[in-house]
């Protein structure tokens, strides 16, 4: 049963501001948009729907997103609607620089501006590649104009010498194997032409696959929408659907702000356990919830995510890729399956207007290794653990499905690196004093220093470690990690090194302990000395002269809070502007 209680149709729109009159300023709105070659019908008051496109071809994992657009508009006109499509800033992992994260707030400003200056009822968001999601999602909440995602899908599964090839796992494995000698640079490149062979986003349980089905565990995208792969013909079915959709979800003014309850963002942290979701998700529904105004924190993921086993046998964490998560039954299967187990707030309301329970109350798991039994998780508690201590006393992160079980305790000298540049000078040095029991630390990555927070937090073990045939270590950085990487990796340390943190102060040689069962990370020198050496602590990061940099520099907040600008938090709504003409 649906809590929510659709508005009266019909009733003059937001839209009907531009094109609903016969003044000069109504005929002039008008006029330049018929010169698409629009019917003068379609500008009879019914909802106008922005198709909000992140395609572009600098992002792969997004360029065939404007296929799915022309779906998308066959929905919304045979639902009644008029769809105007529009590109904003699109964010691509895998070669913007520094960083894609630098960027997200920068896309979300560009969708928020837009919606709210355009003659727009409702928005159908286009992502994709990791970080088009929460910039599209976070812009969306700040207008609170209805909303609904269809996301592109992942890619299909590659396939190497007949072994699955999971987009950035397999290229973080290669490369570890180069570095131990088990393969060789031919191999590599060899791999390289099987990685990435279709439309889509990565196919791993990476951050595009966990932020899709947090869109969908949220209620913002129709059940089912996170695992279609790219190329499949039901993805483009789904574009339709959502087309069809929005329309309706206009005419009830099914608004963001009746999805994104605090129990929406509750389900979607069991969710990421469940799925063995990245970490990178923890910074974007903290920065989302903050632009609906709700006060989700990182005491929340840690609160919610202990009882959660991680039942998907997905790569990082597992064996799968998002193909296979798909045929399974996907995350409508997940959902049902901890409604079952009463870890869900299964009347949580949808863009469907329904609950989350009714979509998915009827679905079958159709594979048990993919999508495993509860009794063969594998990890029984694979929330998103957060650490606090002395060295992080804003707390930090780690993915218990992705790391080690024999290193979540551990107690070892600290081999520190001041920057990304000073790990990559001194990692492959054969005399650089380090080995397994050795705490890899790296400073100066967080959202201010890199700046824009890297996902260089899984850093790369010593050749000479490698050798040996470790495959891990523990690692503490306020940098981020990619949703495809893996290991015992300490994330997200708050406050950063850069505004002075105690992650600042660590030196080689001091001894850290990591516990993650009670949840601790410590340094373990004295509270005298830690204090002597925060003050006499230099920022050694310099502000950007000018431009978005600078901005970025200014406003950007701590990773533990969402990474979002303190001018961007909470909703603005989309009052009408004044029009110049
Ligand atoms: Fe775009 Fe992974 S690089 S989804």
């Amino acid at each position: 049963m649906s809590a929510f209680t659709p508005k009266p149709w019909p009733r003059k729109l937001r839209s009907g501001e531009w094109f609903g009159g016969t003044g000069r300023d109504h005929i002039y709105h008008r006029s330049w948009m018929k010169n698409q070659g629009l019917p003068a019908d379609l500008f009879d008051g019914r909802p106008v729907i922005g198709i909000c496109n992140t395609w572009s071809e600098l992002t792969p994992c997004n360029a065939h997103l404007r296929d799915l657009a022309e779906r998308v508009k066959h929905g919304i006109y045979e639902a009644g609607g008029l769809p105007v499509e529009f590109p904003v800033f699109s964010t691509g992992e895998s070669s913007l620089r520094p960083t894609a994260m630098m960027y997200r707030n920068l896309a979300a400003m560009d969708v928020e501006e837009a919606l709210r200056a355009n003659p727009l009822d409702g928005v159908v968001l286009l992502a994709g590649c990791d970080k088009t999601t929460p910039a599209l999602l976070m812009g969306a909440c700040s207008t609170d104009l209805p909303a609904i995602m269809v996301s592109g899908g992942p890619m299909l599964n590659g396939w190497f010498r007949g072994e699955r090839v999971g987009s950035g796992t397999a290229l973080w494995q290669m490369s570890e194997d180069i570095k131990a000698g088990n393969i060789s640079q031919a191999d590599f490149l060899e791999a390289e032409q099987s990685m990435s062979r279709s439309p889509g986003s990565c196919n791993t349980m990476g951050t595009a696959s966990t932020m899709a089905s947090m869109a969908e565990a949220l209620g913002m995208a129709l059940s089912g929408n996170a695992a279609i792969p790219a190329v499949d013909s039901r993805r483009r079915v789904m574009a339709h659907l959502t087309g069809r959709r929005i329309v309706q979800m206009v005419k009830d003014d099914l608004k963001p702000s009746d999805i994104l309850t605090r129990q929406a963002f509750e389900n979607a942290i069991r969710v990421n356990g469940a799925i063995g979701g990245s970490t990178n998700a923890v910074i974007h529904l903290l920065a989302i919830a903050g632009r609906v105004g709700l006060d989700l924190t990182l005491d929340d993921w840690d609160r919610l995510g202990r009882d959660i086993p991680t039942i998907v046998n997905l790569m990082p964490s597992g064996k799968y890729l998002m193909e296979e998560f798909f045929y399974a039954g996907g995350l409508p299967v997940v959902i049902k399956m901890l409604g079952d187990a009463q870890k869900l707030h299964r009347e949580a309301i949808t863009v469907s207007g329904d609950s989350l329970w009714d979509e998915v109350k009827d679905v079958r798991n159709w594979n048990e290794d993919v999508i495993r039994p509860v009794d063969k998780a594998l990890t029984a508690s694979g929330g998103i653990v957060v650490l606090k201590g002395n060295l992080a006393p804003g707390g930090a992160v780690l993915k218990p499905s992705a790391a080690t079980p024999a290193l979540m305790q551990h107690r070892g000298r600290a081999v520190v690196f001041e920057n990304i540049d000073d790990y990559k000078a001194r990692i492959e040095d054969e005399n650089l004093d380090v080995d397994e029991t050795c705490v890899l630390v790296m400073k100066n990555c967080g959202p201010r220093g890199y700046p824009g927070m890297a996902e260089v937090g899984n850093m790369g073990l010593p050749p000479k470690v490698l050798r040996k045939g470790i495959k891990d270590m523990v690692r503490i950085s306020d940098a981020r990690m990619s949703g495809t990487a893996y290991g015992t990796v300490v994330l997200h340390t708050t406050p950063e090194a850069a505004v002075g943190g105690p992650l600042a102060v660590v030196r080689s040689g001091d001894m850290i302990e990591l516990d993650v069962a009670n949840r601790r990370l410590h340094l373990d020198i004295s509270e005298g000395e830690l204090q002597q050496r925060l003050q006499a602590w230099q920022c050694p990061v310099q502000a950007p002269a000018g431009g978005y940099a600078r901005l970025f520099h200014d406003h950007v907040q701590g990773a533990d809070t969402g990474a979002d600008f303190d001018f961007l938090r909470g909703c603005r709504g989309a009052p009408i502007p004044k029009d110049s003409h």
